[in-house]
C-alpha cells in the first residue's frame, strides 16, 4: 500500500530527508519523547485557517461546535478567529467562560437542559438558548420570570435524510431533537415563543446530522425550511453543523468554503431573507490533529492476523468501536514508507472490541517501541475520551512555528484518586 495521503495530515505537516514527520515545525518523535504517548498533537495554524474559512463563508455568523473538541485554548482560538461557540452542556459552558469567551458569543444547546444548566446560561447572559422542546420552555418561563427576555432560536426537525451513519443522523422524523416541522409542531413552538414574555424569538435552527459529505443535503434543508422561516419572520436561519471530512485514503470531502458556497447559493435561489448561520465542529478540527501512540506488543498469530497493540485505545478514540469508523496508521519515523504489513491496531483495554484500526496497513519493519500515528483524530476523540480501565487521558499539545504548547496535561493517578472518597 502506498504511503499516507498527505492531505489527511495537518496543513503544516512536513517530512524530512530521513522520513520523520513534523507538524507545526515540531518533530513528532521529539514531541512523543517530551510529552509521552499517547499524545494529541494539534496544528494551531490549521485550526485557525479552518475557523477563518468558516467565518468568511458564513458572513451571517458561524459558531464552532465545541463538542467536537474543547479545551480552554481551543475556545480562545475559535473566539479570536471570530467564531461564536456552540455549547451543549453546563460543562462546555463552564470551559468556554473560564477561557474568557464572552457569554454574548455562546449559543446554548441541548435536548434536555437541566434547570441548573438553564440557570447558568441565563446568569451568564448567553447569546441564544436554542429551545428544543415544550418542557424546556416551561422551565425557561419559570426560571426567567421577571428577568430581561432571553433570545432564542427554535430547533426544528426538518426530517431531511442526510447521507451518513444511522447513529449520526438527527434530522429524520424519528429523532429526540427539536420540534417537528410536520404536523405544525414547530409552528406551535414559534407561536409560544412569540407569545412569551421571557423568550425573544430570533430564528430557526436545524441540524441534520454529522459526517455528511453531500452538500446537497444542506441545500435540501434550506429548501424545506425556507417557507417556514419566512412564515415565522425569522431573522436567522441556522443550518447547524455536520460537514464531513476524509478519514482514510479513498474518501474525499468538500471544503468548508464549498459547503458555504452551496448553502449561500441555495439561500439566494430560494429567496431566503433571514441571515444564514452555521455550526461546524468536525470540519474545523478533525484533520488538524494526529494521535501519536507507542507500539508495545506485536502479536503474530499464524494464519489468522497480526495484532499491533498501542498504549491507548477506545479511551482516547472510541469512534471505531462506536461507529465502525476507519482510520489510517503510519510510522512517525518513516512517514512516506510503503505500508505492506496488514495488521489490526488495538489498544490496551480489557476487551476484544478495543480496536483503533481494524484493517491497517503499516510498514513491514514496524517494531516494538515505534511511534505509530493515526491522523484525522482531532474531532470526537479527545472529547469522547474516557477513563475506562482507569487509563489516564492523554495530553494535548498545540504546535506552531516550531514551538509546542501543552494545553491539556496528561491525567495523573492523583486525578483519578481525587474523586474517590473511600480512603
Ligand atoms: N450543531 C449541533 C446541534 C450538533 O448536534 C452537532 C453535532 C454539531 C453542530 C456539529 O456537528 P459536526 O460539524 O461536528 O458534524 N460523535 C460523533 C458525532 C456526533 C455529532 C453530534 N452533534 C462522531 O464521532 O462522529
Amino acid at each position: 500500500m502506498t504511503p499516507i495521503r498527505r492531505d489527511l495530515l495537518p496543513d503544516s505537516a512536513t517530512v524530512d530527508g530521513a522520513g520523520r514527520l513534523s507538524v507545526g515545525g515540531c518533530d513528532v518523535l521529539d514531541l512523543a519523547a517530551e510529552f509521552g504517548t499517547p499524545l494529541f498533537v494539534y496544528d494551531e495554524e490549521h485550526l485557525r485557517a479552518r475557523c477563518r474559512q468558516a467565518v468568511a463563508g458564513f458572513p451571517g455568523g458561524v459558531a464552532y461546535a465545541t463538542k467536537a473538541f474543547l479545551c480552554g485554548a481551543m475556545a480562545q482560538l475559535a473566539y479570536e478567529e471570530g467564531m461564536d461557540l456552540d455549547v451543549a452542556t453546563g460543562g462546555e459552558l463552564q470551559i468556554a467562560l473560564h477561557a474568557g469567551v464572552p457569554a454574548a458569543r455562546l449559543i446554548f444547546h441541548g435536548n434536555n437542559k437541566s434547570p441548573l444548566e438553564l440557570q447558568m446560561a441565563l446568569d451568564a447572559g448567553v447569546k441564544y438558548v436554542v429551545v428544543d422542546n415544550f418542557d424546556e420552555m416551561d422551565r425557561l418561563e419559570e426560571l426567567a420570570a421577571g428577568r430581561p427576555a432571553i433570545s432564542v432560536l427554535v430547533r426544528v426537525n426538518p426530517a431531511v435524510e442526510a447521507h451518513t451513519h444511522e447513529y449520526l443522523q438527527t434530522g429524520v422524523a424519528d429523532s429526540k431533537f427539536g420540534f417537528a416541522l410536520e404536523g405544525g409542531v414547530a409552528a406551535e413552538a414559534v407561536a409560544r415563543v412569540r407569545a412569551s414574555a421571557v423568550m425573544n424569538f430570533v430564528g430557526v435552527h436545524a441540524h441534520i446530522g454529522s459526517q455528511v459529505y453531500a452538500t446537497s443535503s444542506f441545500a435540501k434543508t434550506l429548501e424545506v425550511l425556507a417557507g417556514f422561516a419566512a412564515d415565522s419572520r425569522a431573522e436567522e436561519l441556522s443550518i447547524g453543523g455536520g460537514l464531513g471530512v476524509a478519514y482514510v485514503g479513498d474518501e474525499q470531502a468538500p471544503s468548508i468554503s464549498d459547503w458555504a458556497a452551496t448553502v449561500a447559493e441555495a439561500a439566494k435561489s430560494l429567496g431566503v431573507t433571514a441571515r444564514i448561520t452555521a455550526e461546524p465542529g468536525r470540519s474545523i478540527v478533525a484533520s488538524a490533529a494526529v494521535t501519536a501512540y507507542s507500539v508495545g506488543v506485536i502479536k503474530r498469530i499464524d494464519g489468522v492476523r497480526t495484532y499491533v497493540a498501542v498504549d491507548g485505545g477506545m479511551s482516547d478514540n472510541p469512534r471505531p468501536v462506536l461507529y465502525g469508523s476507519g482510520y489510517e496508521a503510519f510510522l512517525a519515523r518513516s512517514t512516506d514508507a510503503d505500508r505492506e504489513l496488514p495488521v489490526r491496531v488495538v489498544g490496551k483495554h480489557c476487551e476484544s472490541g478495543d480496536v483503533i484500526v481494524a484493517e491497517a496497513m503499516i510498514p513491514q519493519d514496524t517494531a516494538v517501541g515505534d511511534v505509530l500515528i493515526t491522523p484525522v483524530t482531532g474531532a470526537y476523540g479527545h472529547s469522547m475520551g474516557s477513563n475506562y480501565n482507569m487509563v489516564l487521558r492523554p495530553p494535548v499539545v498545540f504546535v506552531r512555528d516550531g514551538a509546542a504548547r501543552l494545553v491539556v496535561r496528561r491525567e495523573t493517578y492523583a486525578d483519578l484518586l481525587a474523586r474517590d472518597l473511600s480512603g
